[in-house]
Formats: C-alpha cells, sequence, structure tokens
C-alpha cells in the first residue's frame, strides 16, 4: 500500500472541529535549509463539538519540541502520521490550553511553492489551500479563525507579515494582524526588497499607506498597479460600502508562483506578472489583466477574508463573488460592454470546455481529492456568471442591500452558500432553492429556441437541457433569466429588453401587436451561462449585427455568422459568403462603434472553439483542418477589405503619449488587427517597420507575432537580443515562437525551446510559456497526428510533477477534451494519460486530474 494513499473528501462529511483557537503566535528564525518556526496556540474547547481529540495538520515538519501547558508531550501522548498529529482528548485540559511547538522546515527545499519558499533570494510564503501545514502543525482548516502575531528573526533588510507593523528593531520584525483569519490568509515575506510607497484616506478617514515591494531595478513597473490600488479601495467604498481595516496595506512582487495572485490579509503577494508592468515591457492586455487582478485581491479583503468560507467546497462563495466584483470594476473603468464580450470569451474558451469534458463538475463540488484541482474556471467563472444572475433576477437595489445584510450578518464568520443565499430571501422574501440548482448541477444548459409568427403574434418557445456530467446523468431543469428584446425588420426596436425567467423543460412566450415578424434578440447582455441553440437566417443576424441595441447581441450575431462560415469552409469547402464579409465590412468600418468593439467582431473564434462547435454539430474535428480553415478565413477577410484596412491602419496610429486606458488600447487594437490582415499581403513590410519602430510593447508584439507567422528568419533572434534581460517579456518569445509555429513544426520548436539555457522548470511561468504555447497556443501543432505533443507534454508533466504537481496537475488540463477527436488521436492520448498515471511516485494533484480524465 502506498504510504498516502489519496483520501476522498466529501462536503456531507462536514464537522466543526473539536478545538477553536483564540490566538496564534508564530516566531520565525529564517535560515534557507533550515528554518525554525516556533508556535503558540491558545486553544479552547468547541461545546457543540462531540469529540475532544485535537487534530492537527502538518507536513514535511520536523518536530522538535511539543507541549500542551507549558509540560512537553511525551511520544505516547500523541499520535504522529505522514500528514496529520492527534492528540487524544483525555490527556488535553477540559476547556482550554496552550499548545507550544518548535518545527524546523527547509525552504530551499520546497520547489512545490506551497508553504514557505525560496525565489530569487527571497523567503515567501503561500498557505491558500492548504500550504500552512508546511509551515506549522495547526488546524489548517478555513473555519478556525484567529489572530495572529508573528516575530520574524532575520538579517534580511524587509520583513513582512499580515497586519500592523508591531515592533522592529535589529534583525528581527513583529506584526500583529487584529482581525481573526483562517492559516490559509497568513503570510511572511522576507528579502532584500524596494518598496514604491504611496497613501490612502478612507471615507471614515483612516490613514492607510501602500506599499508594492519589488526586488531592486524593477521600481519602475509598479505605478500602474499603485494606481489600480488606489481605484480599487476607492471604488469598494463606492458601490459596495466596503472599508479598508488596517494602517498598512503591502502588496510583494514574487518571479516563482503558481497563480496570478494571492489574498493574504494585508499582504497580498502577486506572481510578478500580475504587478510590473511599463509601456515598453507589457501589452495593453497584460495592464488590463493587471489591474483586475490587483482590484480582484484587494476585494477579497471583505468577500473571502473577512468573511471566509466555512470549507473548500464553500470556494466559489468568495472566488465567484470576488470575480464578479472585480469584472465590475472592469466594466466601469474600460466600458462594460466590450468587458462583457472579454469575459464572456474566456468563460466559453475556458469553462465550457471544462463543462462539456470528462472534468465537468458544479460550481460547488461534493467532494475532491486534492482541492487545488478545484481552482477552475467553473469555481471562478461560472461562480461570477450566478452572482450576476442573482442580481438581474432580484435588481439592483435588493442586489446590495442583500450584499449589505451579508456583510453585516457574516462579518468574522466562515459562512456557506446556503448562508448567501439566505441574505438574498431575507431581503427580497423570495425562495431560491431553484437557483441554487446553478451551484451543485454540473453542465451547460442548451437552450433551443423555436419561434412562429402569425396576426400580429409572436410565439417563441423555449425548451431548456443540461447533459449529464460524471457521476450527475440525470438533470432537473435551471432557472435562466434570459433577458430579450425584439427588434423590427428596419432594425428599430420592437419590444425592449425583458428578462424571462425559464425554471420548466418547455417554456413558451408570446408578443401581440406586432406588424410584422419580429427579430428577436436573446441573452442580452449574455444574461445566463447558456448554450442559445437557435439558427436565424443570414438576414437576421446580419440585422442584429447593424442595429441591435445591446451590444452583447451585436456582437454575438456577427460571431455567429463567423462561426457558420468556418463550418462551412470545413464541412462544404464553401468559399466565405461575400454577404458575411460585406456584414462584417460594415460594421468594421462603423466610425461610431468603439474601436475596441469593432475588433472584437474582426476578431476569429479560436481552433478550441470551432473543434467544439464541429462536436455540437456532429462532426469530428481535424485540427489541423480548423487551423487552414480559420487562416484561410483572415486572408479572405483582408482581400475584401484591404482598403478598409488600410486607411484604419494609417489613420489609427498615434503620436500621443502611451497610456493603457480603454479608449487608446481599442485603438491599438483595432490597428493591430488591421496589420494581421495585411501582413499576407504587403510581404510584411508593414509589420517589419512597426516591429523596428514600436515604441510600446503591444504594437511590437503585435508586430513581432505577424513576423513570426510570415516566416521572418531574424525577428525571433532580433526579439531575444534586445530582450534577453527581461523575464516577463522573455516569456513573450518563449511562447509566441511555440504559437505561431507551422503546426508541423510547433512540437520541434517547443523541443528546442526547452533546451535554451533559460528555460526552467522552476519557474511556473516559463514553463507555461512553452507548454501553454503548444498546447493553447498551437492546437493543430499539439494535435499533431504522429501523436509527438501529446508525448512530448506528458514527458515534461511527469518531469514537472515531481517538483511541482499545482502546476503540473493544472497543465495536464489540455487533455480533459481528448474524447472529441478521432479514434487514432483518442488512443494517442489515453496512451499518455496512462503513461502519467502509471508513473512512480506521482502526485495526488496529477493523479486525481489523469483518472478523471480517463474515467470521466
Ligand atoms: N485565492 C487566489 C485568488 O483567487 C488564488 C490562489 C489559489 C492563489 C491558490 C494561490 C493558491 O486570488
Ligand atoms: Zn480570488
Amino acid at each position: 500500500m502506498q504510504a498516502d494513499a489519496p483520501q476522498t473528501v466529501h462536503l456531507a462529511d462536514y464537522t466543526a472541529p473539536n478545538w477553536w483557537v483564540e490566538k496564534v503566535e508564530l516566531a520565525f528564525d529564517l535560515h534557507p535549509t533550515a528554518t525554525r518556526v516556533r508556535s503558540k496556540i491558545r486553544f479552547k474547547r468547541n461545546p457543540d463539538a462531540a469529540g475532544r481529540d485535537l487534530h492537527l495538520d502538518g507536513e514535511n515538519l520536523s518536530l522538535i519540541t511539543l507541549a500542551v501547558d507549558g509540560k512537553p508531550l511525551t511520544n505516547n501522548e500523541y499520535r504522529k502520521a505522514d500528514t496529520s498529529l492527534t492528540v487524544p482528548g483525555d490527556t488535553l485540559p477540559q476547556d482550554a490550553f496552550t499548545w507550544e511547538a518548535e518545527v524546523e522546515i527547509n525552504p530551499e527545499a520546497n520547489t512545490a511553492l506551497e508553504g514557505l519558499y525560496m525565489s530569487n533570494g527571497m523567503f515567501c510564503t503561500q498557505c491558500e489551500a492548504e500550504g500552512f501545514r508546511k509551515i506549522t502543525s495547526y488546524p489548517d482548516r478555513p473555519d478556525v479563525m484567529a489572530p495572529f502575531e508573528v516575530r520574524i528573526n532575520s538579517d534580511l533588510p524587509v520583513l513582512l507579515s499580515n497586519g500592523n507593523h508591531a515592533e522592529r528593531g535589529n534583525g528581527m520584525s513583529v506584526w500583529s494582524d487584529p482581525w481573526p483569519k483562517p492559516a490559509y490568509l497568513f503570510a511572511l515575506v522576507a528579502g532584500d526588497l524596494v518598496a514604491i510607497s504611496d497613501r490612502f484616506t478612507t471615507r471614515s478617514g483612516r490613514d492607510v499607506a501602500l506599499n508594492i515591494w519589488v526586488r531592486r531595478g524593477d521600481e519602475g513597473k509598479c505605478a500602474f498597479a499603485m494606481d489600480a490600488l488606489k481605484r480599487s479601495m476607492r471604488w469598494d467604498e463606492e458601490v459596495y460600502g466596503r472599508e479598508y481595516d488596517l494602517d498598512i496595506f503591502n502588496i510583494v512582487a514574487v518571479d516563482d508562483f503558481n497563480m496570478g495572485a494571492m489574498e493574504n490579509k494585508g499582504l497580498n503577494i502577486f506572481n510578478s506578472s500580475a504587478v510590473l508592468a511599463s509601456p515598453e515591457t507589457s501589452t495593453d492586455d497584460n495592464f488590463a489583466r493587471i489591474e483586475a487582478i490587483i482590484a480582484h485581491e484587494y476585494f477579497h479583503n471583505w468577500t473571502g477574508n473577512r468573511i471566509t468560507c466555512r470549507d473548500w467546497f464553500q470556494l466559489c462563495l468568495k472566488e465567484g463573488l470576488t470575480v464578479f466584483r472585480d469584472q465590475q470594476f472592469s466594466g466601469d473603468t474600460r466600458g462594460a460592454a466590450v468587458e462583457r464580450i472579454g469575459n464572456v470569451l474566456s468563460l466559453r474558451a475556458r469553462q465550457f470546455r471544462e463543462d462539456a469534458g470528462p472534468l465537468a463538475h458544479p460550481v460547488r463540488p461534493e467532494s475532491f481529492v486534492e482541492i487545488n484541482n478545484f481552482y477552475t474556471a467553473t469555481v471562478y467563472e461560472k461562480g461570477a456568471e450566478i452572482i450576476g444572475m442573482l442580481k438581474r433576477l432580484v435588481g439592483d437595489d435588493a442586489y446590495y442591500k442583500a450584499c449589505d445584510l451579508y456583510f453585516s450578518r457574516h462579518d468574522g464568520d466562515a459562512a456557506t452558500i446556503e448562508d448567501w443565499l439566505k441574505v438574498f430571501e431575507d431581503t427580497t422574501g423570495r425562495d431560491l432553492t431553484g437557483f441554487k440548482r446553478w451551484y451543485t448541477q454540473a453542465g451547460t444548459p442548451r437552450v433551443t429556441v423555436t419561434d412562429s409568427f402569425k396576426d400580429g403574434t409572436y410565439q417563441i418557445d423555449f425548451e431548456q437541457v443540461t447533459p449529464p456530467t460524471p457521476g450527475q446523468p440525470d438533470k432537473e431543469p435551471q432557472l435562466i433569466p434570459m433577458a430579450m428584446g425584439l427588434i423590427n425588420p428596419d432594425g428599430s426596436e420592437a419590444r425592449p429588453t425583458q428578462v424571462v425567467e425559464l425554471t420548466e423543460a418547455r417554456q413558451s412566450l408570446r408578443f401581440d401587436g406586432l406588424d410584422a415578424r419580429p427579430i428577436p434578440s436573446l441573452l442580452r447582455g449574455f444574461s445566463a451561462p447558456v448554450i442559445l441553440d437557435h439558427s436565424p437566417g443570414f438576414n437576421d443576424r446580419a440585422t442584429l449585427l447593424a442595429h441591435d441595441t445591446d451590444p452583447f447581441v451585436r456582437w454575438e450575431a456577427g460571431r455567429a455568422l463567423t462561426r457558420q462560415t468556418v463550418m462551412a469552409m470545413l464541412t462544404d469547402r464553401a468559399a466565405p459568403d461575400p454577404a458575411y464579409l460585406d456584414a462584417l465590412h460594415m460594421a468594421a468600418a462603423n466610425d461610431t462603434l468603439d474601436p475596441a468593439f469593432r475588433a472584437l467582431v474582426l476578431s476569429l473564434p479560436s481552433q478550441d472553439d470551432i473543434a467544439q462547435g464541429c462536436v455540437d454539430a456532429g462532426v469530428v474535428p481535424d485540427p489541423t483542418a480548423i487551423h487552414h480553415a480559420l487562416k484561410a478565413l483572415g486572408r479572405s477577410i483582408g482581400d475584401h477589405m484591404e482598403g478598409l484596412f488600410t486607411t484604419l491602419y494609417d489613420r489609427l496610429a498615434s503620436d500621443a503619449p502611451y497610456r493603457p486606458d480603454a479608449a487608446q488600447s481599442g485603438k491599438r487594437a483595432l490597428r493591430n488587427m488591421a496589420l494581421r490582415r495585411l501582413t499576407p499581403r504587403d510581404e510584411a513590410t508593414r509589420a517589419r517597420a512597426q516591429f523596428d519602430t514600436a515604441t510600446n510593447m503591444t504594437d511590437q508584439l503585435a508586430a513581432f507575432a505577424c513576423l513570426l507567422e510570415a516566416g521572418d528568419p531574424q525577428v525571433a533572434a532580433q526579439f531575444e537580443a534586445q530582450w534577453h534581460g527581461d523575464r516577463l517579456v522573455m516569456d513573450k518569445w518563449f511562447m509566441l515562437q511555440v504559437a505561431q509555429a507551422e503546426p508541423k513544426d510547433a512540437v520541434s520548436r517547443a523541443e528546442i525551446l526547452t533546451e535554451h539555457p533559460d528555460f526552467t522548470m522552476k519557474n511556473p511561468n516559463r514553463f507555461r510559456a512553452v507548454m501553454g504555447g503548444l498546447t493553447g497556443g498551437n492546437p493543430a501543432g499539439f494535435h499533431d497526428p504522429s501523436g509527438a505533443g501529446y508525448r512530448f507534454l506528458a514527458t515534461w508533466l511527469i518531469r514537472l510533477d515531481a517538483a511541482n504537481p499545482q502546476t503540473a496537475a493544472r497543465l495536464s488540463t489540455a487533455f480533459e477534451t481528448w474524447k472529441r477527436y478521432d479514434a487514432d488521436r483518442q488512443t494517442l492520448m489515453r496512451t499518455e494519460l496512462e503513461r502519467i498515471l502509471d508513473t512512480d511516485g506521482l502526485s495526488r494533484d496529477l493523479a486525481e486530474m489523469t483518472s478523471r480524465m480517463l474515467e470521466g
């Protein structure tokens, strides 16, 4: 038997702990290979619990001393297993006691980047979800909340932890966090760091010191993040009435980090890619992402920290809500329509894909083996869609009233989805039992629409079906808020937006008194995360694209025409319909529309999106054919609109100083779309000129991508010569070379790059750049019929897994669509999944992922 046979954890098994924690004191003697951690924890009996045993978690700890109320524990007074330590209740005092322990840990050996680890000579921590147990023995579960006091002993100049700075001296610092928090929000940073600093005064007059801590040399890349932080703080006061609650707010940039960033109380730790930015080194998309992540982590202070999750099954309670809040913020900051379309694109690309495959799971899962595997698009993004639906159903006023009630009723709590829904029920008097299905039922509902028109009456019929998902063969109907309007054939609005609540498997709706058959404008604002199965004719879609009052539906109509065109190219070898190209041209040439929106209308669906479209149409996707079809369509669009693209390219050129705001970014997006379409027609002369003269990374990278695609033999070396000193820019270099390679060369390009001296498995960003460049950036290359892409990925996942299971498991989702493909590819992918699963010493993370993919 394996030493550590993976256990499945079930939501239904939740029980409160036997002991609560009243106070935690920690003292660290930092050392790269031998850090000493002393803990002093005041435990208090939970009178509602049946048992009295003390259960502590612990992993990779060398225990030095343990004591209860000052009395050392002898070996027979506790039971130690690989990942736990139990003290039987009958050896413990009745109601309360003080636990003291000293342990030793080895940060340098910690390549999993969970717990206390080293990154470029600096100490840092990552404790969510279950990393604190690698620092000291503790009840590492989110419902145990306590104030922390942390003493750090080290010669390093900057020593940080959560809360307010209580004391500082020679080689030491003490931090005190008055707000009770679970251990997953603990953080510690120590290093030779520099800060850019600012201040913020909250609306009740609290003066807050703000710092962004970075490695020397990165100081010049913090201004944007600092500004985004201050805007987030103000926004949360204005929109949600939420104020910051400490005297200091620290952000630290770390190069080696598994995720985007982490909301540790008062001490957010960021992947440097999610905070550092300058016009020369960062694209407009990078700026937008940084702004969203800064906001996201800051907003967690209330949705996640002050109110946390009772257990990890409730993860969406903090993540869905916080994503929704950061999306609101970005919409307010950058324009709601374009933001919404971007969010829907990402939801479909990641969450719909997940929901349609073997890894599908409810937004609130019922069981897991490794919780790190559930930081998914479903929990985050579908979780956010649920909040959006709730807001639409109850209306804005009730929504913010319910949120206020949530904040006042549950401040300091470890809460559940039931608690969250209850504040809405109490505010509105509405029974939300049916709505709760969004949390418990996996799979994307498919809504089929048919309609008829007779004697001035328009009837529309909806039928909803949610397909089976692993463990959930039968589904109930969902409460789907369908925002819809009606458009007249001339493009004017016949009926304004109304929200129809679909609750039954079949439902119909009638509109009387219409002069002509209207065009339905459905799922306005993408009011629910569903797949709409509706096939209006070409003219109806063209009318919606040209005239609908809802920008999402307008974009969606164009996108549907494009998908239809690609599908016809694939299945009937049809050339793009000139009428389609004209409709697209009209939208692209419409100067009354936001350039960012026009760029989105001109963008093509991803290869993965078309592959899913094939599956929906009952066709086995051929990745190579999809690649060629999309490329051919891009050329046709370029041919058809050469004049417009030439004009746009010239007219949108700008000498204005770079600003990463929505207005300028939108213009650059449209201009760079024009560049892309013109490159095959002008022998890449514009791209070459733009690459050589660009003064910002957005323009340089767009030109770089065009030149790589055009097969320019020098550009990769030129880019490297210019940027080899900048890690974040070099990640783009690694990624784009694989993504833009001819599919047949993509795997060998990726292989060559893994031999580059700057390639390293230790840095998740760099590893992801190469692997993601292949799996996400070059699907036709990844799915090369030889199976070389599958072998390459599996080999590297097995290697990475031994060092960093969490990131290996995440990247394994490249295989989650394996059942979509032809029998040969399925066999090749299954073989690789089995090879991974058969590996000796495979992590729980990757074992769970591969077995779910094989079984699902
Ligand atoms: N809680 C973090 C966020 O959503 C994500 C995260 C999870 C980071 C686990 C690290 C580890 O912002
Ligand atoms: Zn989050």
